[in-house]
């Protein structure tokens, strides 16, 4: 017995460490040892280096690098020159060119004489290009490269400076000095953005290898020129070491965004250590990351190489068009103010430091000075948002996988049973034959056009995977057409490069050969693709491109591409290739019926944005990664992709309700909304949740839906000027410093609807920043917030969205359920009206036929509403073109059921009916206005029934 009370205490202790174990959620941790750090890849290390030693010698360092006089002209807003780097035994020209973009953008362009001429030698018998890569541009820039017509030379130069003056009003200049080269960009006279400031400017230039008998030690630490091994794998690098580098300094300010894709917060960190900032630069190496991991400067699946500096009532930005391999070290300096300068504060500094392992020095710079100058500048180069098929942004249902045709089917009919809208039910990677793509598994899909029509009765649509791997087989007729064709990328050897992924040993498709487009396109008609119908649409997956045992789980550095291009080279826009691809095949998948694409893509570089949707690849079901995804979601957004979203309910591992629920409610505002899992996890449709959950789900669910007509006008405004479909609080208050680094709260267009998703466990509150002393609205029961610049705890108890309307708004709605976007086409329109403290309200609506591209010749609708001295009217904002009046007429039915207005005057207490004034009719009608008195913090709020105004029309409503 005596000996019984020790050990029972051990049973109890012993029982509780147990317990403890079971309850803590096991770590899924990235593999760090997969993916190279800085240290780990040459040319990193060697420009950090570059920096260290800059950065030692202080005062004494001097940029190598001179802007030649003599050769610089200046014709027609291109400025040319050679600049001359020095070293311990050569002069190595490189040609440079600046030119002045009617935008405002100016670009600057090094290359590398040698390289441009061909006058160098390539090791290992390589028959890689010569060149530095400069073919990027060709996937990405649309547009916005005309030069400016007014852009001068100062005759005021300084001595040793060359200076241009151009932008608008010609209010921005170039200061270019000569040694050691720099610029400074200017506006209104003062300094923005510079290059060189710091003197990391590296360009490594062509040099031979030199064998030098054992013992002779090489001047320089040449151990990552010629070879470098990682993870068994040894790159060969044909031409040695020819990294680029440069430093970008944004005085004065002191935050900077962009650089997708980091798993990370919106404001970006610093990168060489110290407290709360990251060791590691930002890396963009487009990559497979397993489980990756949360506030990490870690490469992801995408890459956006376009940074916004961002303080006070000033936004400027610059982009790195350069393919390669690149990584961002970022470091803010803050300066202590002067003392003899009176009232002067301490500022801070952002440098930043870019280098990418190929290519030119290809920086584009824009001087805003708005967020939304920016975006319009970076989309008229890069292109802006695609206008998607209006099916794409309703809900999207996913798993791998859907298992058999029937599965579909049943749960097509659940969503319909549980009365939850949907629009799109996807299949992974199990619906083809052995994955073997343009193929169903017999099996189990032995009908897919029989499941395609059932979906299409409700106006749904399937979208399947197609990943750029082709499995080796015999007899797979799209691996034959591919040798045969000699589509494949090859290796270093010029052998058909052979990888594992999905099917095993496979060959991969190289979408860099512009005779692929046409062999890709015929792969989708409908007598090639069997079985696949029009509401069919493409999820490009794996494309960074990911392979299993390749170094880094994407392909050799020296394998090859159309146009003799290492994959070194061109490693982050090979994604965009092959949705470039898919994009032309779903333009016109039958003769004459052209429509918008839908393609998600997971990989992307800066002009995805014209094609496809992203989202944010394998994430977990954690909190941790259901908060991460909004920063995310925002990020891509200012960033110039704005169609995307994070899988709903985490990827890996099984979320429990109510990370589940919680997950629903903010998925609704990803622009991109879709649920996906793992093959995994358990089933965990929205329908299967138990209740509560499950209609607190469906409500979300319903929440989106309701609000398309604003979503799809977020998404027109994207795709016209750039404006992120929804934006961070910096983006909408960019005068409010508070607000600069609130990342997870968001606003959905220009609607003045103000989210901010739960995303911690327990929570039953959310704090949501108010910017302005605007009267904000909940948007369930109008309880009123107001109070500028601070937080405002709003009641978030499960079942609810914290969801705020700004006063001064007109938010266009559909009000009744349908099971599908498509269903709800003829439905009528509910404005809610929020007053401002002028008593006046804005708002617009876009709507077309959500479907083909006759929204380019005029078949639209596009109105703004008005709310001012008791009048809500309704004018056109629209450009006729000879689609207008068909499509209009299409509309002729379509009417507003009902107005809302929140927080009226008092006298509307007195008011029962209000004078509706239709252009066009023959006399003025009369609809009914009820009135709802305030209660407690709840604004009153007044409902005019049955306006029946036709939405596509001119129209006054009289209170
Ligand atoms: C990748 C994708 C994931 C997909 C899976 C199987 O991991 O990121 O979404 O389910 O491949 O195709």
């Amino acid at each position: 017995m005596a000996r019984s009370r020790p050990a029972s205490r051990w049973t109890l202790l012993f029982s509780l460490v147990v317990l403890l174990g079971c309850m803590v959620i096991p770590g899924w941790t990235v593999k760090h040892e997969n993916f190279k750090t800085c240290a780990q890849s040459g040319f990193c290390r060697r420009n950090r280096d570059f920096a260290d030693n800059a950065s030692a010698k202080g005062e004494a360092w001097s940029s190598p690098y001179e802007l030649d006089p003599a050769t610089v002209h200046f014709k027609d807003g291109h400025l040319t020159g050679v600049l001359i780097k020095t070293t311990a035994n050569e002069k190595v020209l490189l040609p440079l060119t600046v030119s002045f973009l009617e935008s405002g953008a100016a670009r600057v362009v090094v290359d590398e004489e040698k390289r441009l001429k061909g006058d160098i030698e390539l090791r290992h018998d390589s028959k890689a290009n010569k060149k530095r890569y400069d073919e990027a541009e060709k996937w990405v820039i649309v547009g916005g490269l005309e030069v400016s017509k007014s852009a001068t030379l100062n005759a005021q130069a300084e001595t040793g400076f060359t200076q241009v003056l151009y932008g608008p009003g010609d209010k921005f200049q170039a200061v270019i000095r000569h040694a050691p080269f720099g610029v400074d960009f200017q506006r209104d006279g003062q300094t923005h953005v510079q290059l060189n400031h710091q003197g990391l400017l590296n360009l490594e230039h062509w040099r031979p290898k030199v064998d030098r008998p054992e013992g002779e030690e090489a001047g320089e630490d040449e151990s990552t020129w010629w070879e470098e091994t990682f993870g068994g794998n040894t790159d060969s690098k044909p031409r040695g070491p020819e990294s680029v580098g440069l430093d970008i300094t944004f005085p004065g300010y002191d935050h900077v965004f962009g650089i997708p894709e980091h798993a990370d917060s919106l404001s970006l960190k610093e990168t060489r250590g110290g407290s709360g900032n990251h060791k590691e630069p930002y890396r963009m190496y487009n990559s497979d990351v397993f489980e990756y991991e949360l506030n990490s400067p870690m490469t992801l699946y995408g890459a956006i190489p376009f940074m916004q500096a961002h303080r006070k009532s000033s936004t400027v930005g610059v982009f790195w068009l350069n393919a390669a391999e690149t990584w961002v070290d970022i470091v803010k300096s803050t300066t202590s103010p002067n003392p003899l300068s009176l009232g002067a504060s301490s500022k801070t500094n952002t440098q930043t430091h870019w280098f990418s392992e190929a290519g030119r020095i290809d920086l584009f710079v824009f001087l805003g000075p708005s967020p939304k100058e920016i975006s319009k500048t970076y989309g008229e180069l890069t292109g802006y948002t695609q206008l998607p098929q209006h099916f794409a942004i309703g809900y999207h249902q996913c798993r791998w996988n859907y298992v058999t045709d029937e599965d579909v089917k049943e749960v097509d009919a659940k969503f319909d049973k549980y009365q939850i809208p949907y629009d799109v039910i996807w299949l992974d990677l199990e619906y083809t034959d052995d994955r073997k793509y343009f193929t169903w598994e017999p099996l189990t899909f032995p009908n897919p056009t029989g499941m395609q029509e059932k979906l299409d009765e409700s106006e749904r649509k399937l979208v399947v995977l197609i990943d750029p791997h082709i499995k080796k087989e015999e007899g797979y007729f799209v691996q034959e057409e591919l040798n045969k064709k000699n589509f494949a990328v090859r290796n270093k050897d010029g052998d058909v490069y052979e990888g594992w992924c999905w099917p095993g040993a496979s060959n991969w498709v190289d979408c860099f050969n512009p005779a692929v487009i046409s062999w890709w396109n015929s792969l989708h008609k409908y007598d090639r693709f069997k079985g696949s119908l029009s509401n069919l649409f493409i999820w490009n997956d794996m494309n960074e491109p990911s392979v299993f045992n390749g170094p880094e789980t994407t392909m050799p550095k020296d394998n090859m591409h159309y146009g003799d291009w290492e994959h070194r080279d061109i490693h982050n826009v090979n994604g965009i290739t092959l949705v470039n691809a898919t994009y032309q095949a779903l333009l016109e998948r039958k003769k004459g019926e052209v429509r918008r694409p839908f393609i998600l893509t997971r990989s992307y570089y800066a002009g995805a944005q014209r094609m496809a949707a992203m989202w944010t690849g394998d994430n977990q079901a954690t909190w941790g990664h259901l908060a991460a995804s909004l920063p995310m979601v925002l990020n891509n957004g200012i960033s110039g992709f704005p169609f995307a979203g994070a899988d709903v309910g985490g990827f890996f591992h099984n979320p429990d309700k109510d990370l589940l629920t919680r997950w629903y409610q903010a998925g609704i505002w990803y622009p991109f909304f879709r649920a996906h899992a793992h093959i995994d996890t358990r089933r965990r449709e929205p329908y299967l949740i138990s209740e509560p959950h499950r209609t607190i789900i469906s409500q979300a669910i319903r929440l989106r839906y309701q609000l398309l007509p604003a979503w799809y006008t977020a998404f027109h405004e994207a795709s016209v000027n750039g404006i992120p479909i929804v934006r961070p609080q910096y983006y909408v208050y960019p005068d409010d410093e508070e607000g600069f680094a609130i990342d997870d709260q968001l606003y959905l267009g220009a609607t003045g609807l103000l989210a901010k998703p739960v995303v911690a466990e327990n929570a039953n509150t959310a704090d949501i920043y108010i910017s302005d002393d605007e009267k904000y609205y909940d948007y369930f029961d109008f309880t009123v917030y107001q109070g500028a610049g601070k937080r405002h705890t709003v009641p978030a108890p499960q079942e609810k969205v914290p969801l705020l309307i700004q006063g001064g708004h007109i938010i266009p709605r559909k009000d009744r359920p349908r099971r599908s976007s498509g269903l709800m086409r003829w439905d009528p329109y509910t404005l809610v009206v929020t007053l401002d403290k002028n008593g006046e309200a804005d708002g617009s609506l876009y709507v077309d036929d959500g479907e083909t591209f006759n929204y380019e010749r005029g078949g639209y609708i596009h109105r703004r509403f008005h709310f001012r001295e008791s009048v809500l009217s309704s004018e056109d904002l629209g450009a006729k073109g000879p689609k207008t009046a068909e499509y209009l007429k299409t509309m002729d039915g379509v009417t507003v059921e009902r107005v809302v207005i929140v927080d009226p005057p008092k006298e509307w207490r007195e008011k029962s009916s209000v004078t509706v004034v239709e252009d066009g009719a023959k006399t003025s009608s009369a609809a009914p206005l009820e009135y709802y008195k305030q209660q407690g913090k709840k604004a009153s709020y007044a409902v005019v029934k049955k306006p029946n105004v036709g939405i596509g029309k001119t129209w006054r409503i009289e209170f």
